[in-house]
C-alpha cells in the first residue's frame, strides 16, 4: 500500500540525502546508529549560534535570557512530547549513555544498593544499558541478572517471571532493541517490577524514533534517549526520572549550576533538574533535539511507524527470495530494523562491498556482543529505516546485497 505521506517532500528537507556516495545515489539505511536532520532542525542550530548564542541562567544580558528561555521552552517541549508530569523530571545529558550512566552513578552513591540485591536487565541490551550496570554491581557487590532472548529474539516472559524476586532493585531494559528491532512489552514488565518494589529504567533510544511514548501511561522511573536517532543532534540525550526520585538521589557531577550555595565548608545542591546539570550544557543541541521532536510531530508518529513497517515488510520478504539468508529478530512485535547474515558471507565483506554500491547500513555486533554470542556469531548485517527512505531505495538494498552475494560467494 503506498504511503499517505508524500515521502518526496519528506526527503527534501534532508540536506544530506541529496549526494553520490561511490559514483551511486546515498541509500542510507544505517538510521538504529544514527539518523538524518532536516533543514529545519539544522536551520534552528545555526540560527541559535547566529543569533543568541551565550551562556545560561547566569547572565542578565538579553542574549543570556534568550538563550536560557529557549532552553527551557525546549525542555518543556520535551516533557509535553513524553507527556512526562512536570519540566523538572527532564534532564539534558550527553545522549542515552549519559543518561544510564547519571543513574548508575546516582543509585551507587546513594548507599541504597548492598550486596544482597539484584539488578536485572536483558539478553537484548545494548553496552550502554550492560556495562554501566556492571560496575555498579563490581561497586555496591549487587548481582546481575539476565532475562533470556527466545530464537526470534523476543524476551522470555516466563524466565522474566521467575528472575523478579524480593532481592529485584532494579529492572533495566530496552523498549526496541538496536541489533534485531524486537518491541518489548515493558509496560507490563514495569507493572511485574513494581510488584517486587523494583525501581525501572527503559532504555528509549530505540523507541522514540518509531513510536508515541507517553511516560506516565509507562510509569517507569527512568526513561533514556538521544537527540540524533531522532532527527536531531549527536551529543545531546535526555534522561527522565520522576521527580520524587531525582529529588531523594545524590548529584553524580559536580560543578556549576548544580549548586544553590558553596563555601569551603559545604555545598548545598541545587533542585531536579539542575542538580544533575552541573556545567555549561549543550545549549544549542537542547533546542534542536525539541525542534527535530516538533518535526517528528508534525509528521505523526504513528504515520511514521506505518510508513517505517511498510518498507521493513517489503524488505523482510525481499531478502527472503536470496539462498541461505538469516534473519535475526523475527517476533511479530519489531520496530524497522532488518538484521541477517548470509551464509558463507562475512558481514563486513558484504557491508563494504554495498556501500560499493551507495547503500550505507551498519555490520558489526551493534555493541551487542552477549547477545550476538548468544545466538552464536560474531555479527550481522542491520538495515534501519526512517520515514525519509523510501520503497525504491528498498529495491535498490535488495539488489546490492544480491548483487555482492553472487559476488562473495
Ligand atoms: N547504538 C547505535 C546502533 O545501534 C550506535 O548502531
Amino acid at each position: 500500500m503506498a504511503s499517505p505521506l508524500d515521502i518526496s517532500s519528506i526527503r527534501a528537507d534532508f540536506p544530506i540525502l541529496d549526494q553520490e556516495i561511490n559514483g551511486k545515489p546515498l541509500v542510507y539505511l544505517d538510521n538504529a546508529a544514527t539518523s538524518q536532520s532536516p533543514q529545519q532542525v539544522l536551520d534552528v542550530s545555526a540560527r541559535y549560534y547566529k543569533e543568541i548564542n551565550s551562556n545560561i541562567h547566569r547572565g542578565v544580558h538579553k542574549l543570556a535570557q534568550a538563550a536560557t528561555a529557549a532552553h527551557e521552552a525546549a525542555r518543556e517541549t520535551i516533557q509535553r512530547h513524553l507527556n512526562a508530569a512536570r519540566p523538572e523530571e527532564i534532564i539534558f545529558t550527553s545522549g542515552t549513555t549519559d543518561s544510564i550512566n547519571l543513574v548508575t552513578n546516582a543509585l551507587t552513591l546513594s548507599g541504597t544498593i548492598s550486596a544482597d540485591d539484584e539488578i536485572l536487565i536483558s539478553g537484548l541490551e545494548h553496552h550502554s544499558n550492560i556495562v554501566p550496570w556492571q560496575m555498579l554491581c563490581q561497586r555496591t557487590g549487587a548481582t546481575l541478572k539476565v532475562i533470556p532472548v527466545l530464537d526470534d529474539g523476543s524476551l522470555d516472559q516466563n524466565a522474566f517471571a521467575e528472575l523478579l524476586t524480593e532481592r529485584t532493585k532494579v529492572l533495566a531494559v530496552n523498549q526496541v532493541s538496536n541489533a534485531l528491532g524486537t518491541i518489548n512489552p515493558v509496560k507490563e514488565m514495569i507493572v511485574a517490577a513494581k510488584k517486587f518494589g523494583a525501581l525501572t529504567l527503559i532504555d528509549g533510544a530505540q523507541s522514540i524514533p518509531h513510536m508515541q511514548v507517553d511516560i506516565q501511561d509507562l510509569d517507569c522511573d527512568f526513561f533514556a534517549f538521544s537527540g540524533h536517532k531522532i532527527f536531531g543532534p549527536t551529543g545531546i540525550g535526555i534522561l527522565y526520572g520522576k521527580h520524587a526520585l531525582l529529588e531523594q538521589l545524590p548529584p553524580w557531577r559536580g560543578g556549576g549550576e548544580m549548586i544553590k550555595e558553596v563555601s569551603f565548608e559545604k555545598t548545598t545542591y541545587n533542585d531536579p533538574p539542575f542538580k544533575y546539570e552541573a556545567g555549561t550544557p549543550n545549549i544549542e543541541g537542547g533546542i534542536a533535539l525539541a525542534a527535530a521532536l516538533d518535526y517528528a510531530n508534525a509528521i505523526g508518529m504513528e504515520a511514521i511507524a506505518d510508513h517505517e513497517h511498510t518498507l521493513l515488510d517489503a524488505a523482510t520478504a525481499a531478502i527472503q527470495e536470496i539462498d541461505d539468508v538469516k534473519i535475526y529478530g523475527t517476533s511479530s512485535h519489531k520496530a524497522s530494523v532488518l538484521s541477517f547474515r548470509l551464509d558463507g558471507v562475512h558481514h563486513y565483506d558484504l557491508g563494504a562491498l554495498i556501500d560499493q554500491m551507495g547503500v550505507a547500513v551498519r555490520t558489526g555486533h551493534h555493541c551487542c556482543q552477549p547477545l550476538m554470542a548468544r545466538f552464536g556469531i560474531t555479527g550481522t548485517v542491520r538495515a534501519s529505516f526512517a520515514v525519509y527512505n523510501t520503497e525504491s531505495e528498498v529495491e535498490q538494498f535488495i539488489s546490492a546485497v544480491k548483487k555482492a552475494a553472487m559476488m562473495l560467494r
